[in-house]
């Protein structure tokens, strides 16, 4: 059988060979220790799950993150969700082919335990940037908190961002990658003992008694805190388009899990759809990764995400294709292709311009939506709540990572903790992170051709300056010293440190050095690619800031600096026609984005709105035009929104058809939200005792029976 492991990574260290043994429908495969069912069945070239109770549709994974169930297996006789649960050493994991059935009990066997009330001084749920940076400024206030987090280790996304982050070195780490953020973050954590961390739980739903379900290795707990903080991040939107149901098609979350997480090569052919910094991003994770990305299309005019990223990607040899859409995925139990058309000014795809490109994977990033209804139902019930992070805006990690800093401290101070006012830069800081990106200059190079300095293909208005503090000799500047300028710098102080080529997170600094005085020079390039792929001597495609070619040029040195970390300073020879133009090395033949010569189409109609119970858009749009406007009506009349997934998924789906159908929002009954908002075993709320029973730090928090500052 294929092995799908990634087994050189330029960034990530490459874990142990797998070695805890289960079996897939009887057969014998090898997972990781630790590892997710659904890595360990991708990593084996498993993708299609199960298929749905309702039609035979295939089902696999799409979100991977805990947030959806179409990822659901039988493992060891009961369903779980295979993004969720760990393989163990002899699990019989099976397809789930239609519904499972209820276990057999033996009674006798049966014990419960009674359900226990924690008090905490503040709840946090969510261990991502966000519920981290929160929990450090609490945890320095003395205050006695409880973390929650679903994932076995904390760091939210941050443990899936391979890249380095943007903003400033002071205010959030920029310059250094996001999952050594994450590490930093929970390091520092782990010195408050009065900051108690409860990973591999589930927070199931906050009650009207102010109390706070969680479930914690199959134990239910009450918490009853004085504060909450919802720190839950986001999940991903979701789109409707045909075959968008079929195994294959899922979220950029969810392949960022597999390949960053769990080194799992999920794909060969990647297409992506959604122009935004999640979407760019993970088409250059997955290059990194070695998978080859045939395309990307947005339905904007222009990416919404940093034109650093964008650049990157147009510079790696990938495609992308702005004011297109997603026609469909194709396949009959897979994905084997995907059709995409040009749109015009009313958003219709133009007929004549739809292309197919052969691929395995379609990604879908087309953004992302608060998980906020812990939140909403705090409010309600009126809890003291707070949120930070995506599940109060979504911006970038390095936006959630300053916004939980504040809400930490507002915390402290709600709780009568000496910490003082909330400095007013703090504020402002935050403003700054969550900016959308700026105007775009028209990128000017510098008019000298002597001596040497860094030329900065960085043309857009974004919150990033580690350029500016890392430069020895200050002469790195942004007009007006803000952070969301583009920076300029002073050549005649350069000493061709390569230091800001090595730190600048969108790869948009080069240095060119004239100093030989002959008709060639030495020009250095940021390159996150196996230092393995070039040699020195041996040509490489050089590519200007837009990706066109400016021609094959010989590699003069490789340097690996720790400043770099795992970058590698390509220094090459050019002419000195396009030294200065020089943005990057192209990673990616041309051949690999070719159209296929046919147009693929498919042609029944099943674009699913709601994956959990396979409602399509042609039955609830017929419901719209026959009156109805009340989406609790739909959902008892169609099953939409009443699935396993809580009705996470696809309510905004279906808001937005309702859009389409021209119905005003304020025609419009919202679905109610009840809990519980994860799916939980009922014997859990009846304290039945699983497994050998609580884990000894869970017995120790009952024992003291509240976490207050200072224990
Ligand atoms: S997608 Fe889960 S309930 Fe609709």
């Amino acid at each position: 059988m294929t092995d799908y492991r990634i087994k050189q990574h330029p960034i990530l260290a490459v874990p142990a060979e797998p070695e805890v043994g289960f079996t897939w429908q009887g057969r014998a495969l090898k997972a990781r220790a630790g590892e997710t069912i659904a890595s360990a069945l991708f990593a084996n070239g498993v993708r299609v799950f199960g298929h749905h109770f309702k039609d035979r549709a295939p089902q696999g994974i799409f979100c991977a993150n805990g947030q959806c169930a179409q990822c659901s297996v039988i493992a060891d006789g009961l369903p779980v969700k295979s993004c969720m649960v760990p393989v163990t050493e002899g699990m019989a994991v099976m397809p789930m082919e239609g519904k499972p059935v209820l276990p057999e009990v033996d009674e006798a066997e049966v014990q419960f335990r009674d359900i226990e009330t924690l008090q905490v001084e503040c709840l946090i749920l969510g261990g991502g940037p966000a519920g981290l940076s929160a929990a450090v400024e609490l945890g320095k206030a003395g205050v006695g908190v409880l973390l929650v987090d679903d994932k076995a280790a904390l760091g939210g996304k941050l443990v899936l961002q391979t890249h380095k982050f943007f903003g400033s070195i002071e205010a959030c780490h920029a310059g250094t990658r996001g999952m050594d953020i994450g590490r930093r973050l929970e390091q520092e954590l782990r010195h408050y003992e009065n900051v108690r961390i409860w990973t591999s739980s589930n927070a199931l739903a906050v009650f009207s008694d102010r109390k706070v379900g969680v479930l914690r290795d199959g134990h239910y707990f009450l918490v009853q805190p004085q504060v909450l903080l919802v720190a839950t991040g986001a999940r991903e939107k979701s789109l409707v388009f045909k075959g968008n149901s079929l195994p294959g098609v899922y979220g950029a979350g969810a392949f960022q899990t597999l390949v960053n997480r769990d080194l799992v090569r999920p794909t060969e052919r990647l297409f992506v759809v959604g122009g935004g910094n999640v979407g760019l991003i993970a088409a250059y994770h997955a290059l990194q990764a070695g998978i080859q990305v045939v395309g990307l299309c947005e339905a904007l005019p222009e990416c919404g995400g940093y034109k650093v990223h964008k650049d990157k990607l147009a510079r790696m040899g990938v495609p992308i294709y702005t004011s297109h859409t997603v026609l469909s995925a194709n396949g009959r139990e897979e994905v084997e292709s995907v059709t995409i058309a040009k749109l015009d000014h009313q958003w219709n795809p133009i007929p004549g311009t739809e292309r197919t490109f052969s691929c395995d994977t379609v990604l879908v990033a087309v953004g992302l939506e608060p998980v906020n209804e812990f939140l909403q139902k705090a409010r309600e019930f009126g809890l003291p709540v707070f949120a930070a992070g995506d599940a109060e805006e979504i911006a970038e990690a390095s936006a959630a990572m300053f916004t939980g800093k504040i809400r930490g401290l507002e915390i402290a101070r709600t709780l009568g903790r000496d910490v003082g006012e909330v400095p007013p830069e703090w504020h402002r800081t935050a403003e700054v992170l969550k900016s959308r990106p700026g105007a775009t200059i028209t990128e000017e190079n510098p008019e000298a051709e002597q001596g040497v300095f860094p030329v900065f293909h960085c043309s857009q208005e974004i919150p990033c300056n580690p350029c500016t503090s890392i430069c020895p000799q200050g002469s790195i500047q942004i007009e007006g010293g803000d952070i969301l300028g583009v920076p300029t710098f002073n050549e005649k102080d350069c000493i061709a440190c390569e230091q800001c080529v090595a730190i600048c997170p969108g790869l948009a600094v080069t240095l060119v050095d004239y100093r030989r005085g002959e008709d060639e020079v030495l020009v250095t390039i940021p390159y996150e690619f196996p230092a393995e792929t070039l040699v020195v001597d041996q040509p490489v495609t050089v590519l200007d800031t837009l990706g066109q070619v400016l021609g094959n040029v010989p590699v003069a040195k490789l340097r690996a600096p720790k400043s770099a970390d795992h970058a590698v300073l390509v220094k090459v020879h050019a002419p000195r026609n396009i030294a200065k133009q020089i943005a990057g090395i192209r990673v990616q033949q041309p051949w690999v984005g070719e159209a296929m010569p046919e147009v693929v189409r498919r042609l029944d109609d099943d674009e699913v709105v709601c994956r959990c119970e396979r409602v399509t858009a042609g039955e609830i749009r017929k419901l719209i035009r026959g009156g109805l406007r009340d989406l609790n009506e739909l959902k008892a009349a169609t099953r939409a929104g009443m699935g396993a997934c809580g009705g996470k998924t696809c309510p905004s789906l279906i808001l937005r058809i309702f859009r389409e159908e021209g119905v005003a929002p304020s025609e419009i009954t919202e679905l109610t939200r009840r809990p519980i908002f994860m799916e939980v075993p009922l014997g859990a709320f009846a304290g039945l005792v699983v497994g050998e029973g609580p884990a000894p730090d869970v017995a120790k928090a009952h024992a003291t029976h509240a976490f207050q500052g200072g224990l």
